[in-house]
């Protein structure tokens, strides 16, 4: 059998360019960080799942396991926020071959563009056609209380910065990728009916994401109302971004760990964003459960 190495450098065309400004050092990184995980593991993943703030436990769950700490894998940006564990673990969930990320990184950890979407590439690469992403939010829709889970349907990048800045690498996907479906309509579908069968009140909402990482002010908040916002988090839309470039289908479900600023009259604490998460956690894992035994 070939290695997945052996594989992608068949695939690779000597006058490709990759995503990076400065030639082809991006590329390469990619193919060691491939190379070195590939030795790793047995199966392609189908579904990449990344766990945000206080949810790295659902990991746990994984079968027949192989877990690679993130300052293992060469070039992979380390996850330095509390509560992201750092490790991408491969096995099985509900008889799906998935890859999950125990932690994300975050743009306010102060990575380039190019760190910033080197695991959704290595990921892509991997052969996955899928991206869970799950996350915790700030509730901007006054409707929404903590511990609420939502389906996000779009976003609205406020970040300040697009992942997919500087050179396109055409073989990923095109210069300007269309972000109409970004959050895959099917999937939406499969979710609502999922959280059904299990029991678990779903939302459907629009996610905004600043670039943190100090909470936003009540002004802002208002501004994300006014805009159409009911969410609001400092990740995931840079992963959903380089997943639609490179035709992964995804789907993203926030769970609501606080309200956002001014709603009430408390400050916010990064805590209470983890203690809420925590409740969340086994919610988040039947949904997602769910979710995978639908696409099996
Ligand atoms: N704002 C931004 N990011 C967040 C929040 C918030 O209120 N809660 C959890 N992540």
């Amino acid at each position: 059998m070939m290695t997945f190495i052996q594989e992608r450098e068949m695939a690779v065309m000597p006058d490709e360019t990759n995503g990076s400004p400065a030639g082809d050092c991006g590329d390469m990184k990619i193919t060691e960080a491939l190379s070195f995980v590939g030795e790793k593991i047995t199966a392609r993943p189908r579904v990449g799942i990344i766990l945000g703030s206080g949810l790295g436990g659902i990991a746990d769950a994984v079968e027949n396991r192989a877990a690679i700490p993130y300052a293992d894998i060469p070039h992979w940006p380390k996850a330095t926020a509390q509560g992201h564990a750092g490790r991408l673990v491969f096995g099985e969930l509900e008889g799906v071959n998935v890859a999950v990320m125990q932690g994300r990184i975050h743009h306010y950890e102060g990575y380039s563009t190019e760190e910033l979407t080197f695991p959704m590439r290595v990921l892509g690469e991997l052969g996955i056609s899928t991206l869970y992403a799950t996350n915790a939010s700030g509730g901007v829709n006054l409707g929404y209380k903590p511990g609420d889970l939502v389906a996000v349907y779009d976003h609205i990048n406020f970040m300040g910065i697009n992942p997919l800045t500087g050179r396109n690498n055409e073989k990923w996907g095109p210069r300007f990728p269309d972000m109409s479906y970004a959050y895959d309509r099917e999937y939406l579908e499969m979710l609502e009916s999922a959280a059904t069968e299990e029991k678990i009140p779903l939302r459907r909402g629009v996610y905004i994401a600043f670039s943190g990482p100090s909470f936003e002010t009540p002004a802002e908040i208002r501004m994300a109302r006014a805009m159409g916002a009911d969410l609001v988090g400092m990740s995931t839309v840079p992963e959903v971004i380089v997943a639609n470039h490179m035709s992964v289908r995804v789907a993203v479900v926030s769970c609501v760990a606080n309200f956002a600023a001014g709603v009430k009259p408390e400050k916010l604490r990064h805590q209470e964003v983890l203690d809420a998460m925590s409740r969340a956690a086994r919610s988040m894992e039947r949904l997602m459960r769910a979710f995978l035994r639908k696409i099996s």
